[in-house]
């Protein structure tokens, strides 16, 4: 091919991939089939590989993360990256003032920010392109994390200008990539993450660059390396700067010119900042004016024009009373320690998740202790600590059971793995959490057939398996408790409408180990039957983009299994649809294409509120889509609410909906931020004018 003409194409396949990238990831649906969309990226990749001097950074070819490396560079930093010196009250913060105006007089302007709980990172960009990404590291020499950070979404490849400027920030992961990423892990039986920070900074430190790319994170910069350069003169302007130019500031921030109001400033952050979407542990407090900054200057480890105010830990005493086991569907047995209430973060905490064994044992945690409990991340509760000293001697060490405590077979624990597993599949636990995770939204999503009712239907022995689902009758309905003739009759309509879901809906709800939402989606497509994929081969299902080794082997594992097989069996006899159906069911979206089932699923009788400012859509109009699309609005939160869609400064509805989520309530609660609404509006259809 000419240059000419290659330039051309390279051209061409870049819109269309950006294009295709963009319904994806932000719209959420799906414009071309997986095999198309490859063929063009490979396509492009050959030609930028043929004409090398055509690849910028800034090609969609650079963001889904090549190939692993096999570990990364060290990168010297041109300009330290150093720490901040703490504060941990209100008299540490005067102190810091006082010390200020000692040196460069009483004229001082003092930028706050929260501090964000990630962990920092550098981006640099030469003539406006991206072009590398570090970690902080000892703060002299960080890694050289560039094929991760582009694929954060937020951090543009290409700025406004072309200008060459370091700006350094937080890499973060919103609570909502947490929580998702965290149940997914839960679902694959795999450790969790702690808090946030832990989960981002484990995503950036992944070889594999398509793992960072999944994992949802952002990043918020708060500086230029080198402010000397750049023809600003205080630091606000340079974050209105970095702003202008693409990259992504904070908006919550706050200028004050005495101490008092900054002391005010954090004060009123201390309780909201649990209702931001990400997790922050402080405020960070900076000499607004370059020219005073560099009066100021620096110690070895820190500016001495800023300090990092932390809010103190939410920590709690409270005494252990019970430690529980639970059996989840993939038989792991978690132990979950049980105490008299405490508040913490804003919400009434009574339990927390031990994960295991071991973590019991290296707390020293025994049933009848005093313990000290906090919110990591200040939001999932934890188990810090025990308090030996109150001790009366009667508390007792906890020992793993030998069986499982509802089926009792023997548990097993795998050389390397830190969890026990109940491995019998016929475990009443292993049913019903099966069963409860079989009729959940993201699988056969069958409408009414809450937790509550599968509890008792295996109670009443009406089913053993999700075949059994398929031949409950109305009858046998009306006899469970509280149980009316209309919700019988709808939960029967729910049932056999589930039957002509898509494939990827059941094959998520058989509950394959490693196969989640996303896997199941992307195995239905590329074998379009449960036949073909029950006779799929390692080597043809490793051959998937996006399936590795191990959830090939756990899938052949499977349909090797002559249980599963009799219950795919079943299924099939009791007349499910075994077959992929594709995105198309009739909707379509402002530009034509097809919406997915599954976008519509997220309107479609369900019960919305709507709180707090929303900046680019009128209620009204909100109301009016909500319904057009199957949902209905109401004006407060309750069980019955399925999704809160919380604009700017969201009070009480939030918080009240995050506690029906916390408590357990309504543990299925969505909360959408306004632009995951607009997006999903417009992933359903919705011209909404944006
Ligand atoms: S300014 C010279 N601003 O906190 C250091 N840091 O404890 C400049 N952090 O290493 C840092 N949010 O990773 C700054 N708005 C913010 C921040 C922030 C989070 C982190 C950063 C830094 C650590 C210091």
């Amino acid at each position: 091919m000419e240059l000419e003409a290659a330039k051309e194409r390279i051209k061409t396949l870049r819109k269309e991939i950006e294009y295709h990238n963009h319904q994806y990831y932000d719209l959420d649906t799906s414009s071309i089939a997986d095999n198309e969309y490859d063929a063009l990226m490979r396509e492009l990749v050959h030609l930028e590989g043929e004409f090398p001097d055509l690849l910028t950074p800034d090609s969609p070819s650079q963001r889904i993360g090549g190939v692993p490396s096999e570990g990364f560079e060290k990168v010297r930093h041109d300009t330290p990256m150093l720490s901040l010196a703490n504060a941990y009250n209100l008299e540490d913060l005067r102190e810091f003032d006082k010390r200020i105006r000692g040196i460069v007089g009483n004229s001082v302007h003092y930028v706050c920010e929260l501090k964000i709980d990630g962990l920092a990172v550098s981006l640099k960009y030469q003539d406006g392109l991206l072009i590398r990404g570090a970690t902080r590291g000892d703060g002299e020499v960080g890694e050289d994390i560039t094929s991760n950070i582009r694929t954060i979404r937020n951090v543009p490849l290409k700025l406004n200008e072309g200008v060459s400027i370091e700006a350094r920030g937080e890499a973060y992961m919103p609570r909502q990539s947490f929580e998702r990423l965290n149940r997914v892990r839960e679902e694959q039986g795999q450790d969790l993450f702690a808090n946030p920070r832990n989960a981002a900074a484990g995503s950036l430190r992944q070889l594999d660059p398509k793992i960072a790319a999944e994992r949802g994170l952002a990043v918020f910069v708060y500086s230029l390396a080198d402010m000397g350069w750049y023809s600003v003169d205080s630091h606000s302007e340079a974050l209105d700067w970095m702003s202008s130019l693409g990259l992504s500031v904070n908006k919550e921030r706050g200028e004050f010119d005495n101490i008092d109001d900054v002391m005010a400033y954090i004060e009123s952050w201390s309780e909201k900042r649990h209702d931001l979407p990400y997790a922050t542990d402080g405020m960070v407090i900076k000499v607004n004016q370059l020219a005073q900054q560099q009066e100021l200057g620096f110690t070895v480890k820190s500016p001495r024009w800023a300090i990092a105010y932390k809010y103190a830990a939410e920590q709690a005493e409270t005494t252990l009373n019970e430690i529980r086991l639970s059996i989840g569907r993939t038989g792991a047995v978690t132990p979950t320690a049980y105490f008299d209430a405490v508040q913490l973060a804003g919400t009434t905490v009574s339990r927390a998740s031990l994960h295991n064994e071991d973590i019991i044992h290296e707390r020293d945690i025994r049933v009848g202790d005093r313990i000290v409990v906090q919110k990591a991340g200040d939001i999932i509760p934890e188990v810090v600590r025990s308090l030996p000293e109150y001790r009366s001697g009667e508390e007792e060490p906890f020992r793993m059971p030998d069986e499982c405590p509802t089926c009792g077979e023997p548990i097993q624990r795998l050389p390397d793995e830190a969890v026990w597993r109940c491995v019998n599949p016929r475990c009443p636990s292993l049913i019903q959490e099966g069963l409860i995770h079989f009729v959940s939204r993201d699988a056969m999503n069958i409408d009414g057939l809450g937790e509550q009712w599968i509890l008792q239907l295996l109670h009443h022995d009406l089913v053993r398996d999700a075949a059994d689902l398929y031949h409950l009758t109305h009858e046998q309905l009306l006899g469970l408790e509280r149980m009316g003739e209309k919700s019988a009759g709808n939960l029967v309509e729910a049932i056999a409408a589930s039957k002509n879901n898509s494939l990827e809906k059941l094959l998520f709800g058989l509950g394959i180990r490693l196969v989640g939402a996303k896997a199941a989606k992307t195995l239905a497509a590329s074998f379009q039957t449960l036949d073909a994929l029950q006779q799929a081969s390692l080597e043809e299902l490793t051959s998937i983009r996006d399936i590795g080794p191990k959830m090939a082997e756990s899938i052949v594992k499977y349909f090797a299994n002559s249980g599963a097989q009799k219950l795919v069996q079943r299924l099939r006899i009791a007349g499910l649809n075994m077959e992929y159906l594709g995105g198309a069911d009739g909707a379509v979206t402002a530009d034509g294409a097809a919406v997915d089932s599954e976008v519509l699923r997220r309107f479609v009788e369900r019960k919305f509120v709507l709180t707090g400012s929303l900046e680019f859509i009128d209620r009204k109009k909100a109301s009016e889509w909500i319904e057009q699309l199957g949902g209905t609005t109401t004006g407060s939160v309750s069980k019955n609410t399925d999704v809160l869609v919380a604009g700017e400064k969201a009070g009480s509805k939030l918080s009240k909906a995050k506690k029906l989520i916390e408590n357990g309530d309504k543990p299925t609660l969505e909360i959408w931020n306004e632009q995951e609404f607009i997006q999903n509006l417009q992933a359903a259809g919705i011209d909404t004018g944006h």
